[in-house]
């Protein structure tokens, strides 16, 4: 048709910048899609509740049965965080013919298999660029762009919230809790931030990562891990002495045929790329037999970088582009097993 119409559920941080850009800048995003992306619903729990943004008139609402129920919606942009309702919202939308954009990472690396199994029986799709690194188009790399490859490693920092909180402890000598909430009120965190800073959210993204790039179907829990909420301001100052800095990295990479992964602060040498990461910037170094080294950089949490990837997934949809994710899952029929190991 003409016109794509798309719903928004959950107007927090990053709704409300899809929400923004959909608004302000339809003309660009028409001129990508060929077509009108237009922003028919935006579903809240409280209509009271201040987002920052003008919405016209009648698109927000409290109730999913609004889009659910409105046949002339074609993609739900699922926004919630957490996994209930956000699964069943998500199971609803797709059995009512709706196609899914997502940066709820944790939605997919706990129910993925299913979700993305329905989507296969009811002939929807669902793309989620925004659900690692924010963003940094690796979804699309990995999985896409990189596909004449058999990856060999792949090592980033997957968490913009703790690099966050690492680079003001360590370059401005900020106190943790106090950047904690910093990182809070710029939207970075996650409703709960224990999941940023135990390491939890960077294996989530990491399990996502490794069924791209090598087949392999993880269960996030196997990935041995640990976060920054154990750092010491000490550690940081003896490794700068040292000439290193700390970074949570996650890092996959396949001995001798087999998957090896892991999540936790890691010593990275001052001066190398990975090291001067800084702030909510995340970044992804990937090996590939055929390309060699690749490395990727760029903002990794906050509203208008997801943003960025969300409205992407959005476009594509609307030109009538398959998420390439969909497709390598299809491909992916056997599952390589992944053995999950200790960092030495
Ligand atoms: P927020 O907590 O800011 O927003 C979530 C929104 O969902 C809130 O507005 C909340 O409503 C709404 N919501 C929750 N439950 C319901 C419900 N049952 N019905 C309607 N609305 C509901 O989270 P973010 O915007 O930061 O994150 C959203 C998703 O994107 C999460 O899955 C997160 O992991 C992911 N993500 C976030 C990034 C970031 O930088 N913030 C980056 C990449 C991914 P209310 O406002 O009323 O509480
Ligand atoms: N809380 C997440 C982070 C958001 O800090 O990286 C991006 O997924």
């Amino acid at each position: 048709s003409e016109r794509t119409n798309v719903a928004i559920i959950g107007m927090g941080t990053v709704g409300a910048g899809v929400a923004q850009l959909l608004i302000d800048h339809g003309d660009r995003t028409a001129r990508h899609a060929g077509k009108t992306i237009w922003l028919s619903k935006a579903v809240v729990r409280d209509m009271k509740k201040p987002r920052g943004i003008d919405l016209p008139e009648g698109v927000l609402t409290d109730s999913i049965d609004d889009v659910l129920n409105d046949p002339s919606i074609d993609v739900v942009i699922q926004l919630m965080g957490g996994l209930s309702p956000a699964r069943e919202t998500m199971l609803r939308a797709m059995e009512a013919g709706k196609d899914i954009v997502t940066a709820n990472k944790a939605l997919l690396a706990e129910h993925g298999g299913e979700l993305f199994t329905r989507a296969r029986e009811l002939g929807r799709s669902i793309a989620f660029e925004a659900a690692v690194a924010g963003g940094i188009p690796i979804i699309a790399n990995v999985s896409q762009c990189l596909s004449a490859n058999q990856i060999l490693s792949l090592e980033g920092i997957l968490n913009g919230t703790s690099n966050f909180i690492v680079s003001q402890m360590d370059e401005k000598g900020v106190g943790y809790e106090e950047t904690v909430k910093v990182a809070q009120d710029l939207g970075y965190a996650e409703a709960d931030p224990a999941m940023d800073v135990d390491g939890t959210d960077a294996a989530q993204k990491l399990a996502i990562l490794s069924h791209l790039a090598f087949g392999a179907t993880v269960d996030w829990r196997d990935i041995p891990r640990s976060g920054i909420d154990g750092l010491d301001p000490d550690d940081l100052s003896y490794a700068g002495q040292l000439g290193y800095r700390i970074k949570l990295l996650a890092t996959a990479r396949l001995v001798d045929g087999e998957l090896e992964l892991s999540v936790g602060p890691t010593l990275v040498r001052k001066g190398t790329p990975m090291a001067e990461v800084r702030d909510a910037f995340n970044a992804i170094r990937v090996v590939g037999d055929a390309v060699g080294p690749v490395f990727y950089h760029g903002l990794g949490a906050g509203q208008m970088p997801t943003a960025s990837a969300v409205v992407a997934d959005v476009i594509d949809m609307a030109v009538g582009r398959t998420p390439i994710t969909f497709q390598t899952l299809e491909y992916f029929s056997k599952d390589r097993p992944a053995r999950a190991v200790q960092r030495d």
